[in-house]
């Protein structure tokens, strides 16, 4: 299935706005109207797109991209959610490495997020995909980078 990232636009946005994770998965994420809003407050650093598969919008992805960011590291996974009924089908992995390939493009060495750590978490999909943490928390989220360099 090809999984492309558009952005955000008129066309599109109504249906990123109406986008849900599954019962019980709400503490892992922000919703898509606080994040969209976001996207506009912070739209220098933001980098939003829908996640698109086979032509519909089955998710949201949100990088910041910020050369000037105080803490050293320019480039965070801000916000990732699949619809509950499109997950488990490999499109997070695969709207991922979009990102990646455009980090790289940038000539990002390593990307950092967080994630809520305990029952439901998305923590497994995140050491999968090669993140390691870095043994910082951060709102009792747990930090974790992915090392983007060449190998
Ligand atoms: C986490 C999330 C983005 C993953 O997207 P997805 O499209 O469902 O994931 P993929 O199908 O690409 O998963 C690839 C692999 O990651 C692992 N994985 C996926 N979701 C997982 C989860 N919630 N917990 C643990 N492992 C998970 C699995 O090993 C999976 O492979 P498998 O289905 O063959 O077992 C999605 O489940 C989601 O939106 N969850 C709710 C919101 C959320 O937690 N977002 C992250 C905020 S930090």
């Amino acid at each position: 299935m090809a999984v492309e990232l558009h952005e955000i636009t008129e066309d599109n946005v109504g249906d990123v706005f109406d986008l849900k994770v599954a019962p019980g998965q709400e503490e892992f994420v922000s919703t898509n109207p606080w994040s969209l809003a976001q996207a506009y407050a912070e739209r220098d650093i933001a980098w939003p797109r829908a996640i698109v598969a086979d032509g519909e919008v089955v998710g949201f992805l949100m990088l910041e991209i910020d050369p000037e960011e105080e803490n050293g590291r320019p480039y965070w996974l801000w916000r990732l959610m699949l619809d509950a009924a499109h997950q488990r089908q490999g499109h997070g992995g695969a709207a991922l490495a979009l990102a990646l390939e455009h980090l790289r493009s940038l000539g990002a060495e390593e990307l950092f997020t967080s994630w809520v750590p305990g029952e439901g978490s998305p923590e497994g999909f995140y050491l999968r995909l090669g993140f390691v943490p870095t043994g910082e928390l951060d709102d009792d989220e747990i930090v974790a980078r992915l090392d983007l360099s060449p190998t």
